[in-house]
């Protein structure tokens, strides 16, 4: 069974969310990042897609929505798990709704939030600025979710 694991990361987290989980599936995986190599991905070879990415401001990166919309024939025909990663625990059935398309969350067998992160390090000018008001401080927010992770792939070679 092939699998492909397309993401789209601003940050990294689900980059390494990604990575994680072509690492942990039996049979591995191929992972792309759909920023750098979305016409280049054809997902006619594969029998499984994962998609996932990191939410900025309630919307997944464009080009992995993009992605979504041009291959949604083709995806609905396969075995289809879907993430998200956000540091907010709640409204993720919102979140899935206005970001993939209604056919690919109709035929996904798994749908899960991998938990998210947000390093201060990493941000700079104005984006610093406005999360260090939004969050009253420069503290980094650690929501990971390791066992969401491990409960996903679980999910993914069982059902
Ligand atoms: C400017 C900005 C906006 C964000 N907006 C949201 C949001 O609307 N919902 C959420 O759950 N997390 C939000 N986050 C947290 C990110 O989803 C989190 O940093 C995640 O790990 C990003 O994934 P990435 O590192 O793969 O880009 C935001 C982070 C930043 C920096």
């Amino acid at each position: 069974m092939k699998t492909l694991v397309v993401y789209a990361s601003k940050g990294g987290y689900s980059r390494e969310c990604a990575q994680k989980i072509a690492a942990s599936l039996t049979g591995g995986a191929d992972v792309v990042d759909v920023k750098k190599h979305a016409h280049k991905t054809d997902v006619a070879s594969y029998d499984t897609v994962i998609l996932g990415g990191g939410i900025l401001a309630g919307r997944l990166p464009g080009a992995l929505r993009r992605f979504c919309l041009r291959n949604a024939t083709a995806l609905e025909r396969k075995r289809v798990g879907l993430f998200i990663c956000g540091t907010d625990p709640e409204n993720h059935e919102k979140v899935f709704a206005a970001n993939y398309p209604a056919g690919l969350l109709d035929c996904a067998v798994v749908k899960t939030w991998l938990g998210g992160r947000i390093l201060f390090a990493d941000q700079k000018g104005i984006m610093r600025f406005v999360l260090k008001k939004m969050l009253k401080g420069e503290n980094d927010v650690h929501a990971e979710q390791p066992e969401a992770l491990k409960a996903f792939v679980t999910a993914i070679e069982t059902i």
